[in-house]
């Protein structure tokens, strides 16, 4: 690690497992302190906290759930208290849906909108409010913003694909402070959400130029890259790390 994020200060949002854990080990190796929130699963975010202090960094876990607006704005002025202001907020928190049209439920509508779209819109309005110029923002999107190979993936898609449109105009809002705003799209990731022996895993394996699943440390090193000092010109960008599902 070239420790090119010496004395940032970092949030990332579902960080306790999965994509969002294996994002707060990479920055903290390259030198950020590091606040995340969790859910619900506690011993998971005590293994991303040992993580942390074990590449020599601070790390602050908070428990908040996305769904809850107050909850998620709460969670950026903690971690404003604790390491003493942020500049790199990486929205990551997320869930997967997946349903026939007719099978999903209003219920399940609201809470992907919530989790998905509206926490990641609350976050980015209370962080900007204390990120400097050089800030970044990146948003764990998903190639299903462009792509959706396979049925039952409509308000999943639909959630990414919201936040296309919010960085294209959340890049007009923040250009002229200085910070950056993108998404990056993964393709499939062997995680709790898309285990990589799980029922649809052949057909996702089948939809990629490559035939693989990617692993969390891979979208995790592109993340440390646009997190780092010389991304300044990528902004209002949906980037897919995908193995070719879009191609
Ligand atoms: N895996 C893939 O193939 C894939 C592909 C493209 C995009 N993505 C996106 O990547 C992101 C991470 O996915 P993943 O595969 O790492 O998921 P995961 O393995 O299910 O992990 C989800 C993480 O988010 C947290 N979380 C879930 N619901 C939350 C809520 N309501 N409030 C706060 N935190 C919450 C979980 O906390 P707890 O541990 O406490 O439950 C956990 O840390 C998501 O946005 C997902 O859409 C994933």
């Amino acid at each position: 690690m070239n420790q090119s994020l010496q004395g940032k200060r970092v949030l990332v949002t579902g960080g306790s497992r999965g994509i969002g854990a294996a994002i707060v080990q990479r920055l903290a190796l390259e030198g950020a302190d590091i606040a995340f929130t969790y859910h619900s699963r506690e011993a998971d975010a005590e293994k991303t906290i040992q993580s942390v202090h074990e590449a020599g960094q601070k790390a602050v876990a908070i428990r908040a759930d996305s769904a809850d607006p107050q909850a998620i704005i709460s969670a950026v002025q903690h971690t404003v208290q604790e390491l003493g202001g942020l500049d790199i907020l990486v929205n990551n928190a997320g869930i997967g849906t997946f349903a026939l049209v007719d099978d999903v439920s209003l219920a399940e509508l609201d809470r992907i909108w919530a989790i998905n779209v509206r926490a990641v819109f609350l976050a980015t309005q209370e962080a900007i409010k204390h990120m400097p110029s050089g800030s970044r923002i990146i948003n764990i999107s998903s190639c299903n913003a462009e792509r959706m190979p396979f049925a039952g993936g409509s308000i999943y898609a639909m959630s990414k694909s919201a936040l296309t449109g919010l960085v294209k105009g959340l890049s007009r809002d923040l250009g002229p402070r200085g910070i950056t705003i993108n998404n990056v799209q993964p393709g499939p990731v062997a995680t709790e959400m898309n285990p990589e022996d799980g029922e649809f895993s052949d057909m996702m394996k089948s939809v990629t130029a490559v035939s693989r699943y990617s692993v969390p440390e891979e979208i995790a090193a592109f993340v440390a890259y646009l997190a780092g000092p010389e991304t300044g010109f990528i902004t209002g960008a949906g980037l897919n790390i995908d193995g070719g599902l879009s191609a």
